[in-house]
């Protein structure tokens, strides 16, 4: 892994080395799908740009993830590919003639032998390159026109896309190297990110950084980045960006992350400025974060983790003079829950909060978050190959405080501690990890590790 190459590009040649298998995997999962559904074609549709209201701007263009799961092609709109079990996928590469925007190159990296390739002009020629039995096929993709269906009826039927989903929930060698890439590249921007914080800059500034680091512009970060300084960092999704840095520099948190060919990091880091208590908290959560991470492994029960975490959490809470008590005694009155009211982690893939994480099997069935935690999206048994993020978090969240005032977590709260650590907001800290017969792969930490 040490040896990876920071290629990102569609030349990259470990990833067109790992790129056919991939393909024959995401087809025998297409086969299945076809199979359960009773169809016989698969088409797959990238997606069509969105228009703002009474306007003629279009939203950034996000494509179809089950698209991006076939091929790295991010920025292809009105695409799509034809999987008929058996045959080469084809590709329905749509370049238009626009002089008004910019237009895809022509086919071309490690992706394009794997497909039959049709590149086509107008949106008319498209329907020459589907199957001509319509009723045999089905389409997986967002149509808000009904014109992008060219009259295939069954549109993303569950019999097919429970498969897809449940199947994406495991990586294939392809798309973990995909991964380790975008754990690299965002390991870069956060050097950078904790930089400029350590000089003094805005959360725009800081903001700025890291974009020019991971040389991602803000449409193509995998999620809008949490750049939070002192208390903001308590602002679970903070992503206002004040331009001027405050009076006091206390605290930074960063969530940020990047990606290569569609596929996703999420990496969350916290820092103190000066203060050495909050320093010594980083450090406690720290360690609480990676012994969370060592319980990781295939057959794992990610809920039972979850509720793990609370206990471990309660203890740093303890240890950092903030509640008092018993870890046992801080989750059955909600103390923890109100320093952590969010889930250890979920899937990561295509999307930064990929699909699958409920499914119990590829039928559709679910498994339910235990009881009192609903924000926790991951609650199936781990398996080798799933990427996942691992990311605890204590903050100071006044309205969720004040909900145990007059109850009997009320005493267990050492208020003065809660004080104290208001102004910085809060710590939380995330990696992503790949799931092992007996442990994971820290993606995260290895690419930190291997920049620095
Ligand atoms: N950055 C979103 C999350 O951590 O889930
Ligand atoms: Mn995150
Ligand atoms: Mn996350």
């Amino acid at each position: 892994m040490q040896r990876m190459s920071n290629d990102y590009s569609d030349k990259n040649p470990e990833l067109g080395h790992l790129y056919p298998a991939h393909v024959s995997a995401v087809c025998a999962r297409h086969d299945h799908a076809l199979e359960n559904s009773g169809a016989a074609h698969a088409v797959i549709f990238s997606g069509c740009p969105k228009t703002v209201f009474l306007d003629d701007q279009l939203y950034p263009f996000k494509a179809n993830a089950h698209f991006v799961s076939w091929a790295p092609l991010t920025g292809l709109p009105l695409s799509y590919i034809v999987h008929t079990p058996g045959e080469t996928p084809r590709l329905i590469y749509y370049l238009p003639h626009d002089y008004w925007h910019p237009v895809p190159g022509q086919p071309d990296g490690y992706w394009t032998g794997q497909f039959d390739v049709r590149v086509v002009h107008t949106i008319d020629d498209i329907a020459a390159h589907l199957p001509d039995d319509r009723d045999k096929c089905i389409l997986i993709g967002e149509i808000d026109d009904e014109s992008h269906t060219f009259g295939i009826e069954r549109v993303n039927p569950t019999s097919a896309v429970n498969i897809l989903h449940y199947a994406r929930g495991v990586k294939t060698e392809y798309e973990l190297a995909c991964m380790r890439l975008a754990s690299r590249r965002g390991a870069a921007g956060h050097y950078a990110a904790e930089g400029a914080f350590r000089d003094g800059r805005s959360e725009f500034e800081i903001h700025r950084a890291y974009c020019k680091a991971v040389s991602h512009a803000d449409n193509e970060l995998p999620y809008s980045n949490i750049v939070a300084l002192n208390a903001h960092s308590a602002v679970l999704h903070y992503t206002d960006m004040d331009r001027e840095p405050p009076s006091e520099m206390h605290s930074f948190l960063i969530d940020a992350g990047g990606q290569v060919h569609g596929y996703a990091s999420d990496i969350t880091r916290t820092y103190s400025y000066k203060d050495a208590r909050f320093a010594e908290l980083i450090e406690r959560m720290d360690t609480a974060q990676l012994d969370i991470v060592s319980r990781i492994r295939a057959g794992a029960d990610y809920r039972d983790l979850h509720v793990e975490t609370h206990r471990i959490l309660a203890a740093v809470l303890i240890e950092a003079g903030i509640a008092n008590g018993d870890p046992d005694t801080l989750l059955a009155t909600g103390v923890s829950s109100a320093f952590f009211p969010h889930g250890l982690g979920h899937l990561l893939g295509v999307q930064v909060h990929d699909v699958g994480g409920f499914m119990e099997n590829e039928n559709g069935s679910t498994i339910d978050p235990p009881s009192g935690h609903p924000f926790l999206r991951l609650t199936r048994e781990l398996e080798p190959n799933m990427m996942l993020t691992v990311e605890p978090g204590i903050y100071v969240i006044d309205m969720l405080l004040e909900n145990l005032r007059g109850t009997q977590a009320e005493n267990h709260v050492n208020w003065d501690g809660v004080d104290w650590l208001r102004p910085f907001g809060g710590v939380r800290i995330e990696d992503n990890v790949r799931v092992t017969a007996d442990g994971c792969e820290n993606m995260t930490r290895d690419a930190f590790t291997a920049l620095a």
